[in-house]
């Protein structure tokens, strides 16, 4: 049962356009409503299992949806250099500008194939999938835009694994898109809530 009745509205959204009403209208009060409220702080252990694993600092990275931009501080946190924020929405995008933690910030639903101008050596999703979408399905877009040698690492809310699936339908991927899971760890996720998250790393 989720306590905050704000965040099962976010967990019942079933399209990407109730995704981009709830951002556009989320986007002032995101940060004091998560970080208060629901004690969110995935973006932290997520971060670092991400700092242990790159360890080039001025790897181009690409934050997929970077929303306000706690994970672009995170990362920075880490030593990063080199981020490139992408966001299903405008607001969150503007809020995540007046951090000053990304090298470019641009618009990109992760539901369709991303055009890139150049692919990234990594890329961090955090908070982005769980409930969906975006689903399992699409994860091969992210991995498609990474170099060859490059890592995705990704954060799954735990509620949402096993509510919605993920384990059978990450599978499904696996298996269609041929991605390579690295690794799945656990980690402390939304701490108010009782949810912990799931983080893969994927390899190009
Ligand atoms: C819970 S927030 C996480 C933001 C940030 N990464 C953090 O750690 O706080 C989820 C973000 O994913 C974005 N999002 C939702 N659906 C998306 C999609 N289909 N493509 C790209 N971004 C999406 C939302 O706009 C929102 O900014």
């Amino acid at each position: 049962m989720v306590k905050s009745s704000k965040l099962k509205s976010v967990y019942d959204k079933s399209t990407v356009e109730d995704q981009r009403k709830i951002y556009k209208n989320w986007a002032e009060t995101y940060d004091a409503e998560t970080l208060g409220e629901f004690g969110w702080m995935g973006f932290k252990p997520a971060a670092k299992e991400f700092a242990k694993r790159i360890l080039d600092k001025d790897a181009r990275i690409l934050d997929a949806g970077c929303g306000t931009g706690l994970s672009g501080i995170a990362l920075t946190e880490q030593g990063f250099t080199n981020i490139h924020g992408k966001d299903l929405s405008p607001e969150m995008l503007a809020q995540a500008k007046k951090t000053g933690v990304y090298n470019s910030l641009s618009e990109m639903d992760l539901t369709n194939p991303i055009l890139v101008e150049e692919p990234y050596d990594a890329i961090f999703s955090c908070g982005v999938f769980g409930f969906g979408p975006p689903y399992p399905k699409h994860l091969h877009y992210l991995i498609d835009i990474l170099n060859p040698k490059g890592h995705a690492v990704i954060t799954v809310n735990g509620k949402g694994w096993v509510e919605t699936n993920w384990p059978e339908e990450l599978e499904k991927a696996v298996q269609q898109d041929a991605l390579k899971v690295e690794e799945t760890l656990d980690i402390e996720y939304l701490e108010n809530e009782d949810i912990k998250g799931k983080l893969l790393i994927f390899r190009a």
